[in-house]
């Protein structure tokens, strides 16, 4: 990345539609392509640069579209591909960009490859995917006969058997999303063209999903190892075998090649990396080795639970300062970061990092902004995080949608879990907080949807909407409003070193933005008790507030859930 030239996205900030749940345009309770088109103005009015727009392919559903059946079409479900081009024209008209999500670990067990891959071990296609016999001296379909122990993301073994042919496909996500066999060169070519024939049909590049699961640690003979025994489970941990595996920089620099070639400067290419570590990001993301411009790392959304997502514990607000400023530390000089709480996978931010208690849920959820947006780094909104959407009251199992979620309550109750314990883990970390329905107004149903939502509303969209912070200046879009404006005013937030203050201390996150003499000093107070700022540090005396998130007040005093951007006198 050449200093005097940062690349466009360094100063963008991209925005997370997650259709289902964005907007409904015709009232099956299910958000669609004509819905996000209604809604292009308040992406504007954000402010943002890019939408990363969540699958929208046809798809039998199984996880929500990221079990695709068609990679170059709309499901009628989401609308139509000439809805999808109308959108395309609509943010470029404005000035901004879409991002699709490209998901080509695995393919739904609808897609013609598959089903043509399962009609016979004899097809063309049949090494297109993973098809392996049952373990050495057993019999398919017996208890632990799998390929391998390998523990599924969404609980079971990760291999189905097709009775058929009597061997065993696999699937690290759901059984209706069998992995494609990346080391067969007909299987990249054939998902290079397809890239090429979106990015031809004018997107502007791609958010991949698990990209880094792509490549198997395969043996020459096939072979695939079994993993280290997960506790409390029958089951052993895949992730050695598929997490950045052997091959997986070469492929990404062979898709660079194939697809990306004279066009990277106007793209955006994200990929989403579970179990990236710092160094492995730094390759996939130095310009110099053409793979990626930055990836999504888990480090940070791993603190407060122990092992599995599903067995949360408090999270220390000292760890996260200590992984979030080794992550910037790490990609300073080569690579580049991508920032974010919330997501379709996550529950949200202010519930989770914050306090979504009505005293201090507008504060935290602003304070937590102004920490994230401040890092150098390309910031990601999630829907309704830019006005402080919640987590959802959930009370029953059968008020769960997620397939993860549904599959881990009867896999744990399966084994002898409580499930009055496993519900409240559900509750606290399940993906369906992030996915219901946007909360546009105070209306029945939020204005998202003028029929049954897919997923009830959360019923604080009375007090909690869009509409109601739209004119003011104290709300938290307002402020995230300002957060995206600065970005793209200062080059300090676009450019500048990141640099770590008071890394011993538990509640106060300080750093230093600077960039050719330029400073900017950021403190955010993640908790309810209050410091002494100017005894803390005594650099914020006489500084200007470039932008805080409370009304001013004794500059001295740090206040809970306090944020300010400050620019200290030289
Ligand atoms: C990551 C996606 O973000 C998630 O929603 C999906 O379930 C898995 N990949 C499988 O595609």
């Amino acid at each position: 990345m050449s200093p005097e030239h940062p690349p466009w996205w360094t100063r963008a900030v991209v925005y997370q539609v997650y259709p289902r749940s964005f907007q409904d345009s015709d009232g099956d309770g299910i958000g669609d392509l004509g819905g996000v088109l209604q809604r292009v103005d308040h992406l504007a009015d954000l402010g943002v640069d890019v939408v990363w727009l969540s699958p929208v392919y046809p798809s039998p559903q199984a996880d929500n579209g990221y079990d695709i059946s068609d990679y170059t079409g709309v499901d009628p479900l989401f609308g139509t591909l000439e809805q999808l081009d109308d959108l395309v024209a609509a943010l470029h008209g404005r000035g901004m960009k879409l991002v699709m999500d490209l998901v080509v670990n695995h393919t739904s067990d609808e897609h013609p490859w598959f089903v043509e891959s399962r009609s016979s071990p004899d097809s063309p296609k049949r090494d297109w995917y993973w098809w392996r016999p049952p373990r050495e001296g057993m019999a398919a379909g017996q208890p632990g006969a799998e390929p391998t122990n390998w523990h599924g993301f969404f609980s079971g073994p990760t291999w189905e058997l097709d009775e058929a042919s009597g061997e065993y496909y696999l699937h690290l996500f759901d059984r209706k999303q069998p992995d494609l066999n990346w080391e067969n060169p007909e299987v990249r070519q054939a998902v290079y063209a397809m890239m090429r024939w979106w990015l031809d049909r004018g997107v502007d590049g791609f958010r991949m999903d698990v990209i880094n699961l792509i490549s198997k640690d395969v043996g020459p003979d096939g072979a695939l190892q079994d993993g280290p025994a997960l506790p409390g489970l029958p089951y052993g941990d895949a992730t050695p075998s598929v997490v950045s595996g052997p091959r997986i920089h070469e492929f990404l620099q062979e898709m660079h090649r194939e697809v990306f070639t004279g066009r990277r400067e106007q793209l955006l290419l994200v990929g989403e990396t579970p179990g990236v570590t710092v160094e492995d990001a730094r390759l996939f993301t130095d310009p110099a080795r053409g793979e990626l411009d930055m990836v999504f790392q888990f480090e940070h959304v791993g603190l407060d639970f122990e092992g599995s997502k599903f067995r949360p514990r408090p999270l220390r607000m000292r760890d996260l300062k200590t992984s979030l400023g080794r992550w910037q530390t790490g990609l300073a000089d080569v690579g580049w970061n991508s920032l974010y709480w919330d997501n379709h996978d996550q529950p949200r931010a202010v519930s989770r990092f914050g306090d979504d208690s009505a005293r201090f849920r507008r504060d935290s959820a602003t304070c937590l902004a102004t920490l994230l947006h401040l890092h150098r780094g390309t910031p990601y909104v999630y829907q309704g995080e830019e006005f402080g959407m919640a987590n959802a009251p959930f009370g029953g199992v059968e008020d769960f949608r997620d397939v993860e979620s549904l599959n881990h309550f009867a896999q744990a109750v399966a084994h002898g879990e409580d499930p009055a314990e496993v519900l409240a883990a559900l509750r606290r970390m399940s993906r369906d907080n992030a996915r219901t329905p946007v909360q546009w107004d105070a209306s029945p149903n939020a204005g998202f949807t003028t029929g049954t939502p897919w997923l009830p509303v959360n019923p604080d969209h009375v007090a909690w909407n869009a509409a109601a912070q739209r004119d003011d200046p104290t709300s938290v879009l307002a402020h995230h409003r300002r957060l995206i404006a600065l970005r793209h005013d200062d080059p300090v937030v676009a450019s500048g070193d990141f640099t770590m203050l008071l890394p011993e201390h538990d509640d106060v996150y300080a750093f230093t933005r600077a960039l050719d003499g330029a400073a900017l000093l950021v403190v955010c107070n993640l908790g309810p008790g209050t410091h002494d700022l100017a005894g803390l540090l005594p650099e914020a005396r006489g500084a200007e507030v470039v932008l805080g998130n409370l009304p001013e007040d004794d500059p001295a005093v740090l206040r809970p859930w306090e944020a300010r951007v400050l620019r200290p006198v030289r």
